[in-house]
């Protein structure tokens, strides 16, 4: 069984929610959304060690946060994050333990990931390189102009929304990294990281509760899932 390593980025300001404690720290339930988000990995088996990147201000409410996981999960640390989230998770890569084999990226935001997911997603990550959770594109997405003017249309059949986790070997995410940043690269997620290293990162078909809490309405929504799922 591959070990494995998550890196949670939780240091985000929260201003599309209009809050003013940022988004991972808001409760759901009684909880904050960030532990609702690690209990999900603390399941699995092959998840060796978590790191949660936070704001300065955050890491001793996140210290606290990981004490109700010790004994669950070999090794819990805290890193301060950085201006971007790519900065953030780039943060944390100097607390990965040797031994580690994948490393998955997964939003503090999105506390409704299954196992079966995070596992299939490893599988895969093994066998190729990487592979990232996304759904099939709903909307169709419009290519515009700075005037708003729109320039094409992409084939939605072709598109998929990317979610996280992203999981990738060791190696391959850290020279992903290591290039982007000496090259000044700045991508919104990371397998375009490694895409633009020539890394093979698969997709996992998702579902759409795994929501990113982003606006006040997702609150709501989320709010919905955990009642159904019958948890506090
Ligand atoms: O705001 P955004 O959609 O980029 O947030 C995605 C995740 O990245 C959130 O969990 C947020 O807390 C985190 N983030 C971070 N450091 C930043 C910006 C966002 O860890 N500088």
């Amino acid at each position: 069984m591959s070990k494995l390593a998550v890196i949670i980025p939780a240091a985000g300001s929260g201003s599309r929610m209009g809050a003013r404690v940022p988004k991972p720290f808001l409760k759901l339930r009684g909880v904050s959304i960030l532990e609702h988000t690690i209990r999900a990995f603390a399941r699995v088996d092959e998840v060796d060690q978590i790191i949660v990147s936070t704001s300065s201000e955050w890491i001793i409410e996140v210290k606290t946060i990981l004490e109700n996981f010790k004994g669950e999960v070999k090794s819990l640390d805290v890193v301060v994050g950085g201006k971007e989230r790519q900065d953030s998770i780039y943060n944390a890569f100097s607390k990965i333990s040797v031994e580690i084999d994948l490393i998955a990226v997964h939003d503090a935001v999105r506390p409704f990931i299954c196992k079966e997911l995070i596992k299939e997603c490893c599988e895969t990550a093994s066998a190729v390189g990487g592979a990232i959770v996304a759904v099939p594109a709903k909307d169709t997405i419009k290519k515009v102009n700075i005037d708003l003017v729109i320039n094409s249309t992409p084939d939605r059949s072709d598109l998929w929304q990317a979610q996280t986790p992203q999981i990738f070997q060791k190696n391959l995410l850290i020279e992903a990294y290591d290039s982007a940043i000496q090259e000044k690269f700045m991508g919104t997620d990371d397998a375009s990281l490694v895409e633009r290293i020539g890394g093979v990162v698969k997709i996992i078909e998702g579902d759409r509760r795994n929501l990113k809490i982003t606006y006040p309405i997702d609150l709501k929504v989320a709010e919905l899932i955990l009642d159904e799922r019958g948890e506090e």
